[in-house]
């Protein structure tokens, strides 16, 4: 299946099933807003938690906060969203759409990098095994041309960036001749400075009200806090505080479904460390981090780093780790080694020392952060799109299926009387009210066994349990395994041990080396 079918077909599974859809969508929907439903809810829960646990229980230097939305407006005058938290936007003046100048190169150089890429599969076919791909890469020109032309617009596109030259960046987007793709014209504007941040009021007269943004990053909670949370938790450095929350951001170009999000969700951790550290812990917590990804078993191969030639104002390293999607690798995760810019411009700005006494030095210094921040919804993506198969089965029919690893599936276990009397579904429910307190189970007695089992696999469920006639005999029942679709009889005794192993997000973290 092509991914641009694989990636329309997730986004229509994820409406039929109940795990995202459309915010406000009886009044035509709300650009880039998404509300989770009954399936995606529980999926997000179990990502979060995947996180918060790896985090703060395998950690004993990490713990949690919960920092409000709200906070006071110079927290972004210090932390430099004010000034600079600004994309650079272009319009087409034909189809009225508006761009980020900076995507739509990236999509250029991205155009340059898959025909390299369909060259070398073109190539790989032709010669099968004798085929010496870092060879062909080298010499055929086909891939040279394309690889000097893709280089040579990133380094003039880094150059734009950095400078954050706006004529340069449309000067490129005109030199590549690149289109709006409504309209297919090159009739673009000037490039324009954005800033994300959404802006309310707070107070109720108009003399006494001040203007205030909603968050666009979690991280400025955990800044603010950090000594609050130092002290009261006797916190020596290194130590980690973690927070899970909401964020709001103005995006200009919100596509890709729940990928670019105005209002979404981040899992960010900031770890305060001695100056001169960050280096080695900027490179641990890079391991650290991608192990806690590549522990779901998606394959090595899906994932890489994307290492920042182009530094945010506060970082001296930056990375992100990408996931292939069906529209290529994005980034899922950012790790920055941010220095003690945040906490500097805080002391700076509120004029009160949050520098940290070090008993060992008998020293105050303001600490160096490494931070981790990964969004809830992009996790929430990846998985779906890795998980989501559509598998011909030997009678010919096709199943669609979600392969989610069973730790973060919505539902554990389906509890299916065979027919709708002679006290089945009883002995179903008693099945269900023993398991429900060790995981999330559901009962399901409508349609054939077949259909039922069809919409389990469709949101993941892991394992179903079919009660029929020689349960109320023997108290067996047949237990289903979702992926290889294979029955045995097994003792309702024996449930809970054989499954509940496999679905524990513990199961996840034991795992991770
Ligand atoms: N505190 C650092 C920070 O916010 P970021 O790279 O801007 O860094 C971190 O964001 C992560 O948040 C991204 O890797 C991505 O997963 C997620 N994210 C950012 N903007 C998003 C958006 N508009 N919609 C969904 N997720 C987003």
């Amino acid at each position: 299946m092509a991914q641009e079918d694989v990636f329309k077909k997730v986004v229509s599974h994820c409406k039929e099933y109940g795990f995202v859809f459309p915010s406000s969508e009886i009044y035509d929907g709300l650009g880039a807003v998404y509300d989770y439903g009954q399936n995606g809810v529980e999926l997000k829960n179990n990502i979060k938690q995947y996180w918060w646990q790896s985090m703060v229980l395998m950690h004993e230097n990490i713990v949690g906060i919960d920092s409000c939305v709200f906070m006071h407006p110079t927290i972004w005058k210090a932390s430099g969203h004010v000034d600079a938290f600004n994309d650079p936007l272009i319009d087409n003046r034909d189809s009225k759409k508006r761009y980020r100048a900076d995507v739509l190169i990236e999509e250029q150089i991205a155009k340059y990098e898959d025909k390299i890429e369909k060259e070398v599969a073109k190539a790989r076919k032709r010669f099968g095994d004798a085929f010496d791909e870092a060879k062909y890469r080298e010499t055929s020109p086909r891939v040279l041309e394309e690889q000097a032309k893709r280089d040579a617009l990133h380094e003039r596109y880094s150059k734009a960036m950095n400078a954050m030259d706006l004529d340069e960046l449309r000067q490129i987007i005109i030199d590549e001749e690149i289109v709006c793709p409504i309209s297919g014209t090159r009739n673009w504007t000037d490039v324009r400075q954005f800033n994300l941040m959404f802006k309310t009021e707070m107070g109720s007269t108009a003399d006494g009200s001040m203007t205030i943004y909603l968050r666009p990053e979690t991280a400025q909670g955990i800044f603010v806090n950090y000594l609050n949370v130092q002290k009261t938790g006797r916190m020596k450095i290194p130590f980690g505080i973690a927070q899970i929350g909401k964020a709001f951001r103005n995006e200009i170009v919100a596509r890709q479904f729940i990928f670019r999000m105005r209002e979404f969700e981040q899992m960010e951790m900031q770890f305060f460390i001695k100056p001169g550290t960050e280096l080695d812990w900027f490179k641990q917590w890079k391991e650290t981090r991608m192990a806690w990804h590549q522990n779901l078993g998606f394959g090595a191969e899906n994932y890489r780093f994307h290492d920042h030639e182009k530094l945010a104002h506060y970082a001296n390293a930056a990375t992100d780790i990408e996931f292939k999607m069906p529209f290529g690798f994005k980034e899922v995760e950012g790790i920055h080694s941010r220095t003690d810019f945040d906490l500097s411009q805080h002391e700076k700005f509120s004029g009160k020392s949050i520098k940290y006494f070090d008993p060992e030095l008998n020293d105050s210094y303001t600490p160096y952060v490494i931070e981790t921040s990964i969004g809830v919804d992009r996790m929430f993506l990846s998985i779906m799109c890795h998980s989501y198969c559509e598998e011909k089965l030997e009678n010919g029919e096709t199943r669609v299926v979600l392969r989610l690893p069973a730790a973060l599936a919505p539902v554990k276990l389906a509890v299916l009387p065979l027919v709708k009397k002679d006290g089945m579904p009883e002995k179903a429910r008693e099945i269900i009210d023993d398991l429900k307190f060790h995981f999330n189970c559901q009962y399901e007695e409508k349609d054939s066994i077949g259909k039922r089992y069809r919409r389990q696999d469709a949101i993941g469920t892991p394992y179903c349990v079919t009660v029929d006639g020689d349960t109320l005999k023997d108290d067996t029942v047949t237990l289903r395994f979702r992926d290889t679709m294979e029955q045995k009889r097994v003792k309702i005794s024996e449930l809970r041990g054989i499954i509940e192993d496999n679905v524990t997000i513990t199961s996840l973290l034991k795992k991770l080396k």
